[in-house]
C-alpha cells in the first residue's frame, strides 16, 4: 500500500501510516482544504468523507478547516501583507510531488508573487506525519518584500466528536513538565513561548481526545513541534465545529521581510493520531523520536557523573581529580566539569563570554584533568554557554554591540548575564570557532551547552529586518551544532537552558540527551519526569542522584528511591561524592551496576506509564524485546492500604515471566488480573526495581 496516494478525481491526497490516515484536498477555488485525520480509510472510503461545514465562500475560510488559511475570524496560520496593503492568499493550485512518504503540493498566490509549498512525510514504521511549509517570494528584484506576521508550520483539524480535553504542559524552573489535562474554553487557547527559547513554564505540544481517553485506552491527538526559540499553538474550539490548532514558530508581534528572491522554511509541526490512549501517542513520540530525530539513536547513553552540585563555581584540578576518584570507583562513565573553570568565572557575576581555561584553577589547561579522567577509564565533558555573555567581561568590554539591544533602552540583565545575538554571522563565527578550537585541541567527547536565560530587549540596531534574530538565532545555533557534529563526529552534545528550557524535537535532532531539570529531588523528579515521557523518550532524559537532604527542597530520601527515580532515564551521579559514607558508595556502586544491567531495556525500551505519580504507588515499564523492567515507588506509605501490587502493561496471558533476581516465574494472566506483588521495604520512599524474561513457551 502506497504511502501517499493521489485521487485525482477529487483532487485529494491522502497519506497513509500504519494505525492512522491524514486526507486532504482541493476545493473548486484550489483551496486546500482539510478532510480527515483519524483512523485508517480507503480511498474509497476517503472519497466519501463529507466535507467540513463552510461558512463563507471567501478566502477568508474559518479558522482549523484549511491546510494553512490566509487571515480569517480565527488565529490564521498564515498572515502576509503586501506592499498595495493586500492582505492574505488566493490560492492557485500549480503541481505535486510524490517521493515514497514525501509529499509536497505547490500553490501560487493569484495575484501577488509568491509561491507557497505545503509539505507531508509520512513514514511505514509509525503514525507521526511530519509537516512543514515554505514561502518563495518569486517576484523581481525590485520587487516589494512581503511581510510575513505569522507563517506556521501546519493545521491541523480533528473530526468532530461531542467532548474535548486538551492536554500540556505547564511549569517553571525546577518544576518542568507539570501535565495539564483540561476542557479548553470555546474560542482560542494560546500556548506560547515568547522568550527566545522553548521555555521551562510551555513545552511546545498538545494532546486532545475527546474527554474520555485513558492512558490505555481512547482516540489521542497529538502534535510537537520540532523548534528552539520563541513558539505559539493556538488551540480554536469553535462553539458547534470540530477543534483544530495551529501551531509553528516565532510569537504574536513579530514581524518578517520576505525580500524578492528569498525562500522561507518552517520547522516541523508533527501529529500523531493514535486509538489506544496517551500511554500509546507517547510510545508512538517516543519511537519518531529514536528513529527519525536522534542523531545516535543506537547508542546507549554512558552513565554522568557531573560535579556541579557538589562544587558549584568552586572547580579546580585537585578537587575534580577527587571527584573522579570516587566516580569511576562507582562506575560512572563520563566525567563531566561543570559552570566555573574559564576565565574569571567565580561566581555567576563575571567571566561568561570568556571562554579561556583559568590557569589558577588548571595550571597548565584542561589536559591534566582530562588525562585523569581517562586514566580512570572515564570519558570527559564540559559545560559551555556560548549564547551568553557577562556584562563583566572581556568579550562584553570588547564587543557590547554583540548582544540583544534595542537603542535607548536599558540592557536587562538575568543571572547577571546578557544574551549574545547569534543572528550576527559574525557572532556566531565567533562561537563556532572558538568552540571548534576547544574541541580540537583537548580530548572533549561530550558538551552541556546551557542557556540559561531569556530574551529581552531584543533588538539588533541598524537592521531593517530586526524580528529575523528570534528565528536566525535558533537557526544558526542549531548550525553550529551541526557544524561542530560534523567536524567532531565522536563528540555527544546534551541540551540544558537552566535545567530543562530547551526541551524540544528541534534540539534533539542535533543533541543526543537533555539535563530535564535543575531539581534533582527524586519525588518532584517524579512528576517532572512523567510530563517529560508524555512526548520525549526516556533515553534522552538525564536525571542524577543528588545528595539528601536534596540542596532544593531539603527533603530527606533514601539512596535506593533516589536511584530507582534517577534510573528510569539516562541515570548520572551529581552529589558531592566527597561527602558520601563506605555504606553510601558501596550502595551506590550496586546500583550503578544494576542500572547497567538493566540499560538497554530502559534506553531503547517502550515505556508504560503505570499510574500517575503521587502519593500511592506508581511505576513506569519497559519493553524491549523478551524483557520486562519496572521501577516502582510509594512516596507515602499508609497502613491498612492494600499490599503493594501494579498491574504491568501488555501482558500475554499465555506466556510466563521469570523474575530475574528471584528466579520467580509469575503467569502472564494472573499479573493482568492480579498484578505483580512487590517486595517493597517499609515506610516512606520504598521503591523496587523488578526485571522479568518472557520464557518460551
Ligand atoms: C544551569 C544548569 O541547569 C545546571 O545544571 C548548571 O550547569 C548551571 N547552569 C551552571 O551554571
Amino acid at each position: 500500500m502506497p504511502l501517499v496516494t493521489y485521487l485525482a478525481d477529487r483532487r485529494m491526497w491522502l497519506l497513509r501510516t500504519p494505525g492512522s490516515c491524514y486526507a486532504f484536498a482541493l476545493d473548486a477555488d484550489d483551496r486546500p482544504c482539510h478532510v480527515h485525520w483519524g483512523p485508517p480509510l480507503t480511498a474509497e472510503q476517503a472519497l466519501t468523507v463529507p466535507p467540513a461545514p463552510r461558512r463563507d465562500t471567501s478566502s477568508f475560510t474559518q479558522p482549523g478547516y484549511g491546510e494553512l488559511e490566509g487571515p480569517g475570524f480565527g488565529a490564521p496560520s498564515l498572515r502576509l501583507i503586501y506592499a498595495d496593503h493586500g492582505e492574505g492568499v488566493e490560492w492557485r493550485h500549480l503541481d505535486h510531488e510524490i517521493d515514497g512518504g514525501r509529499l509536497s503540493v505547490r500553490f501560487a498566490d493569484r495575484h501577488h508573487p509568491l509561491e507557497i509549498t505545503l509539505h507531508y512525510r509520512v513514514h511505514d514504521d509509525g503514525d507521526v506525519i511530519e509537516r512543514w511549509t515554505t514561502l518563495r517570494h518569486t517576484g523581481a528584484d525590485d520587487a516589494e518584500p512581503i511581510t510575513l506576521e505569522r507563517c506556521d508550520s501546519a493545521a491541523w483539524t480533528l473530526p468532530p466528536r461531542d467532548g474535548v480535553r486538551l492536554s500540556h504542559m505547564v511549569g517553571g524552573w525546577s518544576a518542568e513538565n507539570q501535565v495539564r489535562r483540561e476542557e479548553p474554553p470555546v474560542g482560542e487557547t494560546v500556548l506560547t513561548s515568547r522568550r527566545g527559547t522553548t521555555g521551562h513554564h510551555a513545552n511546545p505540544w498538545i494532546m486532545l481526545d475527546d474527554g474520555t481517553a485513558t492512558e490505555e485506552r481512547g482516540e489521542v491527538w497529538s502534535a510537537a513541534l520540532a523548534w528552539s526559540g520563541s513558539w505559539r499553538i493556538t488551540v480554536q474550539r469553535p462553539p458547534f465545529d470540530a477543534v483544530g490548532f495551529t501551531g509553528g514558530f516565532g510569537h504574536e508581534g513579530l514581524r518578517l521581510r520576505l525580500a524578492p528572491g528569498r525562500s522561507w522554511h518552517t520547522p516541523i509541526f508533527a501529529g500523531v493520531y493514535g486509538s489506544a490512549g496517551f500511554g500509546a501517542v507517547s510510545r508512538a513520540w517516543h519511537a519518531y523520536t529514536r528513529r527519525h530525530v536522534l542523531p545516535h539513536p543506537d547508542e546507549l547513553r554512558p552513565v554522568v557523573y557531573n560535579s556541579w552540585e557538589a562544587t558549584g563555581f568552586d572547580v579546580d584540578l585537585d578537587g575534580q581529580v577527587r571527584l573522579a576518584d570516587r566516580a569511576a570507583a562507582l562506575g560512572a562513565e563520563l566525567f563531566v566539569l561543570d559552570d566555573g573553570w574559564f576565565g574569571d568565572r567565580s561566581s555567576d557575576r563575571a567571566g561568561l563570554g570568556d571562554w579561556q581555561v583559568n590557569p589558577e584553577r588548571f595550571p597548565g589547561g584542561l589536559n591534566k584533568l582530562i588525562g585523569a579522567v581517562r586514566q580512570r577509564g572515564m570519558r570527559f565533558g564540559l559545560w559551555v554557554e556560548p549564547e551568553m555573555v557577562n556584562p563583566d567581561s572581556r568579550l562584553y568590554r570588547e564587543h557590547p554591540d554583540w548582544v540583544l539591544h534595542m537603542p535607548h533602552r536599558r540592557r536587562t540583565t538575568l543571572r547577571n548575564q546578557l544574551v549574545l545575538n547569534f543572528a550576527r554571522p559574525d557572532v556566531a563565527a565567533w562561537a563556532y570557532d572558538w568552540l571548534d578550537r576547544l574541541l580540537s585541541e583537548h580530548g572533549i567527547d561530550f558538551l552541556k551547552w546551557d542557556f540559561n536565560r531569556a530574551f529581552t530587549e531584543a533588538g539588533w540596531p541598524g537592521q531593517d529586518d530586526p524580528g529575523r534574530l528570534w528565528i536566525d538565532h535558533v537557526r544558526n545555533v542549531y548550525a553550529i551544532m551541526d557544524r561542530l557534529r560534523a567536524a567532531h563526529p565522536g563528540v555527544r552534545i546534551e541540551a540544558c537552558a537552566g535545567g530543562g528550557g530547551r526541551t524540544d524535537l528541534g534540539v534533539l535532532n542535533r543533541t543526543d540527551q537533555i539535563w530535564t531539570s535543575d531539581n534533582t529531588d527524586a519525588v518532584d523528579r517524579l512528576v517532572i519526569q512523567h510530563g517529560f515521557s508524555q512526548v520525549y523518550p526516556a533515553g534522552t532524559m538525564v536525571a542524577w542522584v543528588t545528595d539528601s537532604p536534596n540542596p532544593l527542597t531539603g527533603r530527606l530520601v533514601p539512596l535506593r528511591f533516589r536511584f530507582h527515580v534517577a534510573m528510569a532515564g539516562v541515570l548520572g551521579l551529581g552529589g558531592d561524592l566527597s561527602a558520601w559514607d563506605e555504606a553510601e558508595l558501596a550502595e551506590a556502586a550496586e546500583l550503578v551496576a544494576e542500572y547497567k544491567r538493566i540499560r538497554p531495556v530502559v534506553q531503547h525500551g517502550a515505556l508504560h506509564r503505570l499510574g500517575t505519580p503521587g502519593e500511592s504507588l506508581s511505576g513506569v515499564q519497559y519493553v524491549h524485546g523478551d524483557d520486562i523492567v519496572i521501577l516502582a515507588y510509594r512516596v507515602k506509605t499508609r497502613f491498612g492500604h492494600h499490599a503493594a501490587r501494579l498491574r504491568p502493561a501488555g501482558m500475554d496471558p499465555d506466556a510466563r515471566y521469570r523474575d530475574v533476581v528471584t528466579g520467580r516465574i509469575h503467569h502472564g494472566a494472573v499479573l493482568a488480573s492480579h498484578g505483580l506483588e512487590l517486595d517493597l521495604p517499609q515506610g516512606d520512599h520504598a521503591s523496587a526495581q523488578v526485571h522479568l524474561v518472557r520464557q518460551d513457551p
